[in-house]
């Protein structure tokens, strides 16, 4: 295939701006499915997907083109995720590209994911095709929006294409503006083969499936392959193309995007971001891989029983393969045995996981509450360690000072709306950066400590501007801060699964939630179970949950008093030994209830 005649590009956006439907739109466009099997959002196989109606992993398709000149390209589409914590499908699919469609929601207009995109893109220096979606909605205001586009991102007006993916207006002009805009891939068919690895499933029948793009070279079935970075050598098994259906093909050269099978089922053979080579090729140089993750919301996943911990290990190995940006470790807590410790890019991306462990895989689990990173400096001697739980610190007997995540939060929000935003941030314990305004909106920067926004803070910036305004943060430092250490206890014992960091000024407020999402989802118990509230080992608060109380003198109507006195005397014994020896049942509904808590 000639090179000069592909064109990989992919479609970013904020959330909901309408990028699973444009590609829907492309993918009839050029008759790739017969109508019987259309259905809207093709790209979004996953169940979850559909029902939350939110792309979650990036998915590729190669559409053949024919364009007004009557020439045939091959295009290969990558569908992105727009939610921030999905963000590193993104930057992944980028590497395989050589040019993105950005699109704006003529009704939203710029948000703030659509901003880091942007600067995403820019800094790859890859072509951008600005595009202006959702045109059939009577009431946006398109003038506003290609106002908004020119002046933040300095696109000229007549660039902008006008679309709407629902009704595939725009979508002809759109297919020319691709194929004549954007630059083919540079390789060379000739050149020893270099492919970049840039997704991997793990698919029952054919065992690992990446996603690659061939660079450099030639890749066909049967030969011999090797990956770079652990010098494994495989045979290729299958090669193919997403059509959007699976087409295998016999194979791969330079500028092509398809899928690769090496026959295995170790999920442990290959990495994102891997390069891949023939064995009789040397002197070939690994492609820039991807950069290293940074996990901003950490929990920890148990087995609601025991014996079920290495099907959780296996379900996460297996997921990881398909999300490089799920970390995970084991950890021991003495009140809820072994599980992992994992690491996520936000708390929808947890909340999916958890969804998709017990989906998927058949896993219950019990989730702790979320938290941050927080780095501990040692003095004397200089040293330092990064902890999420208080708990971890009790073996240190030097002196330390501990520091939280601040994150650089920026806000985009109709103007009118900036003093309530404003509250809000202050109230998160954010300090202001910067304002700035745009048409009729505003762009906020604060750096608000991680902590502050990882459970509510979009939520809560979505309510308060009833779906306006949008937020986008990331990684900043880590700053000295008053931290304390907040316990809770049950029956007397720490439960360490629930210890976390909480600072100064909202220590009480803090306890007071935890305290009563425990007392409504404790169920009673055959004895009294007590929960304390511990703010650096001193007792804050406390509840009581009264213990089912079984009528043990019934059956005595009328009759001696003595005896009467005498069963509830037996009954309170028997009590006393099921509180000491008894252990309090947690139900899952516990754990999940404070998973929400801010
Ligand atoms: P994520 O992948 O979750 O970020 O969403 P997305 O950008 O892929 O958006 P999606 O295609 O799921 O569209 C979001 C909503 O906007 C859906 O309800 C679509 O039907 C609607 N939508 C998309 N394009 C148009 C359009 O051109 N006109 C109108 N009226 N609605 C549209």
């Amino acid at each position: 295939m000639k090179k000069m005649m592909i064109r990989n590009f992919a479609l970013v956006a904020h959330i909901d701006h309408g990028k699973s439907t444009l590609a829907d739109r492309m993918i009839e466009f050029c008759n790739q499915l017969p109508s019987r099997v259309v259905q809207s959002q093709i790209l979004d196989t996953m169940d979850l997907e559909r029902e939350r109606g939110i792309t979650i992993k990036a998915q590729c398709v190669r559409l053949n083109y024919i364009s007004s000149s009557g020439k045939v390209y091959v295009l290969n589409l990558i569908d992105t995720p727009g939610h921030a914590d999905f963000f590193y499908e993104v930057s992944r699919s980028l590497e395989a590209c050589d040019g993105v469609v950005l699109i704006v929601d003529s009704t939203q207009g710029i948000e703030a994911q659509t901003i880091s995109n942007y600067t995403t893109v820019q800094n790859k220096g890859l072509n951008v095709i600005p595009v202006l979606n959702k045109v059939d909605v009577k009431t946006n205001d398109l003038d506003s929006s290609i106002h908004q586009m020119c002046a933040v991102f300095d696109f000229d007006k007549e660039s902008i294409l006008q679309v709407s993916a629902k009704f595939g207006i725009g979508i002809k002009e759109l297919f020319e503006c691709i194929v004549h805009k954007l630059p083919f891939p540079t390789g060379c068919e000739n050149a020893p083969l270099q492919v970049l690895v840039f997704d991997l499933w793990f698919d029952l029948h054919l065992g690992v499936v990446s996603l690659i793009c061939v660079k450099n070279g030639c890749i066909r079935v049967k030969e011999k392959i090797k990956v770079l970075s652990t010098g494994e050598v495989f045979f290729v098994e299958t090669l193919g193309v997403f059509t959007p259906r699976k087409k295998f093909v016999s194979f791969l050269e330079a500028g092509e995007i398809g899928f690769l099978t090496i026959g295995s089922k170790n999920v442990s053979v290959l990495n994102v971001g891997d390069t891949i080579t023939h064995v009789s090729d040397f002197n070939v140089l690994p492609l820039c891989g991807f950069q290293k993750i940074r996990a901003k919301v950490y929990a920890g996943f148990y087995p609601v029983e025991a014996h079920m911990f290495s099907l959780l290990k296996s379900s996460l190995e297996k997921l990881r393969l398909n999300d490089f940006s799920l970390l995970f470790e084991v950890e021991n807590s003495p009140s809820l045995g072994f599980g992992f410790r994992c690491g996520f890019l936000g708390t929808l991306h947890m909340e999916i996981i958890k969804e998709r462990l017990e989906r998927e895989y058949n896993v219950d689990l019990c989730v702790t509450i979320p938290t941050v990173t927080y780095e501990v400096l040692f003095t004397n001697p200089f040293s330092k360690i990064y902890i999420d739980n208080p708990t971890k610190l009790s073996k240190f007997t030097k002196k330390y000072e501990i520091r939280e995540p601040i994150a650089l939060v920026t806000i985009i929000s109709p103007t009118q709306l900036v003093g309530k935003i404003i509250s809000l941030c202050v109230e998160k314990r954010g300090r202001q950066q910067d304002l700035k305004y745009f048409d009729k909106h505003s762009l906020l920067v604060f750096n608000i400590p991680m902590n502050e926004i990882i459970i509510d803070f979009y939520s809560k910036i979505k309510s308060l501007s009833s779906g306006f305004a949008s937020v986008d943060y990331k990684f900043l430092m880590y700053k000295k801060s008053v931290l304390l250490r907040l316990d809770v206890l049950i029956n007397s014992v720490v439960f360490d699964a629930f210890s976390i960091f909480v600072h100064v000024s909202g220590a009480q407020k803090k306890g007071k939630v935890i305290l009563e999402k425990l007392k409504d989802e404790i169920p009673k118990q055959l004895f009294d179970v007590i929960i304390q509230i511990a703010v650096n080992s001193k007792i804050i608060l406390r509840e009581t949950i009264k213990a089912l109380r079984k009528d043990v003198i019934d059956k005595c109507y009328g009759g001696d008093v003595t005896r009467k006195k005498k069963l509830l005397e037996k009954q309170k014994k028997g009590k006393k030994k099921m509180r000491y020896f008894g252990k309090v049942h947690l139900p899952k509904s516990v754990f999940f209830s404070l998973m929400k808590i801010s």
